[in-house]
């Protein structure tokens, strides 16, 4: 395994650590991808080349989980700046991440946008999705942006598509009275819903929708 970059965080029992994504790790974070997005159509999964060009685009963007006694790659973030329009704020996901290369990373924008999380199948239920939002967090505190915003994938929807519109879906979960696997976590995190996003992906089970997230930099003034 090659020497692992200076770790920006540690799990709090120290097994894992996140750290900047390195080009050696980009097989194992297709990987991850493969394993995250089962569903999603193939066009708007990262394949290996996407990670890589991420790293050029974007180094401090990208977050791999590392557990350190192997050098196992075990999870992963992508992130990207860019500016907001709130009043505004309907899109695609493929729009947003510009085909998943990120050439729309904008190097003065004062929003952090996430493209992605994964963490494999064998290692979640184990803070490593905690652990990531809180490197991504501490970016965004880091580059003194406004915050952090995503298209959240509501990926318990599929269950209750017949029963409800997704607005309800969605307002159920935020009242914690119904859980999605993806939504409940980062409601959890500190993130707020501030839309729904009609045909944001391609995925049966979130019904194509995105929710549009947002968790806001306490340190910048509002
Ligand atoms: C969503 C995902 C990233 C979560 O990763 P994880 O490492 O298992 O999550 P964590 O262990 O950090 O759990 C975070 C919190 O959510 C809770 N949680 C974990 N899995 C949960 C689930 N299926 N439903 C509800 N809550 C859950 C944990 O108890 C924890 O709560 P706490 O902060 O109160 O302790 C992971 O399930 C995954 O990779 N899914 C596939 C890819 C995906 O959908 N990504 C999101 C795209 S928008």
């Amino acid at each position: 395994m090659p020497p692992l970059p200076e770790p920006l965080l540690l799990s709090p029992d120290g097994r894992f650590a996140v750290v900047q994504s390195q080009p050696w790790m980009a097989e194992a974070l297709e990987a991850i991808q493969e394993a995250s997005f089962p569903t999603l159509s193939r066009e708007e999964r990262m394949t290996r080349e996407h990670y890589l060009a991420h790293m050029r685009i974007f180094p401090e963007g990208q977050h791999a989980v590392v557990e350190r006694a192997t050098g196992k790659v075990v999870a992963c973030s992508t992130d990207f700046r860019t500016r907001v329009d709130f009043h505004h704020y309907l899109h695609r996901y493929l729009e947003a991440v510009a085909g998943n290369w990120l050439t729309r990373h904008d190097p003065e924008g004062d929003w952090l946008y996430g493209a992605d999380i994964g963490v494999l199948p064998e290692y979640r239920g184990q803070g490593l999705s905690k652990l990531l939002y809180q490197a991504r967090q501490n970016l965004v505190r880091r580059l003194g942006l406004k915050g952090h915003v995503a298209g959240s994938m509501p990926k318990g929807y599929h269950r209750y598509a017949q029963a409800m519109p997704i607005e309800e879906y969605v307002h159920r979960v935020v009242r914690e009275e119904l859980v999605d696997p993806v939504l409940s976590i980062q409601l959890k995190r500190g993130y707020r819903v501030y839309g729904i996003l009609p045909d944001y992906l391609e995925d049966p089970s979130c019904g194509n929708y995105g929710v549009f997230v947002v968790w806001r930099n306490p340190e910048v003034g509002w």
